[in-house]
């Protein structure tokens, strides 16, 4: 049994609030566009100062069907979809490899919202990639560099080295981006916005992709 303290197991049952910020979300009120919507969102998410509002869940399933969830930053969108980098060998990207569909979540609890996108994966060109990895900060270049994401390392101190020896060996000169570094497009068939409501009468509404057009409803709480 975990062994946590008694006043934290009663804090759980306690932590509970009434959602209050008033916004109204209805399927007569939404943009017809899905992607007009969240930049209405986002920027809005981005105004009220809220921290890392491009930060959002992605979640993948892997060959047996199981799945995976870890936050990314979300760097780019537009219609073709929402772009995150990563590293290609890391479990995100051989999962992707396997199964290239996602399922992404941006949750901005201040503002009492969330917005779901599932769609289809695929990796941005190598020019994009690189003009993005070109324009990153040395140390982050140098990050992307020493990691190979997602496998056992035997120290803090291996990487600490590896970062140490890049560093010695680059200096003075430009970093080039590692091959199984780079972007991925998540173009989504489906979007869902929530807001939350008083009394657990939240409002959602759905966004999905038929024959080339966005069909919306409203969905149950
Ligand atoms: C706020 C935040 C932002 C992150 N942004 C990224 C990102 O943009 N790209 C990335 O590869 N990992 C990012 N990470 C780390 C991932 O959550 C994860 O640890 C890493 O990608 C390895 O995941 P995987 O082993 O499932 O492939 C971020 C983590 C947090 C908490």
């Amino acid at each position: 049994m975990v062994n946590r303290p008694r006043d934290l197991t009663e804090k759980i049952a306690t932590l509970r609030r009434d959602y209050q910020q008033g916004f109204t979300l209805d399927v007569a009120l939404v943009d017809p566009d899905p992607f007009e919507q969240f930049t209405e969102w986002f920027n809005f998410a981005v105004k009220s100062g809220i921290r890392e509002p491009n930060a959002m869940s992605l979640a993948t399933v892997n060959g047996d069907g199981k799945p995976s969830v870890r936050v990314v930053l979300m760097k780019d969108y537009s219609e073709a979809g929402f772009v995150f980098y990563t590293n290609y060998q890391s479990r995100k990207g051989i999962e992707l490899a396997t199964n290239p569909h996602a399922a992404l979540v941006f949750l901005w609890v201040d503002l009492e919202r969330q917005i779901r996108i599932e769609g289809s994966v695929s990796k941005i060109s190598e020019a994009q990639s690189e003009a993005y990895f070109n324009a990153r900060p040395r140390s982050a270049q140098i990050g992307a560099i020493i990691s190979a994401q997602s496998s056992v390392l035997s120290s803090r101190d291996e990487l600490q080295k590896k970062k140490q020896e890049l560093e010695l060996n680059s200096e003075g000169k430009e970093l080039t981006k590692p091959k199984e570094w780079g972007g991925y497009c998540v173009s989504p068939t489906q979007f869902e916005f929530w807001q939350g409501q008083a009394s657990r009468m939240h409002d959602r509404i759905r966004y999905q992709l038929v024959n080339n057009a966005w069909v919306i409803d409203r969905l149950s709480p």
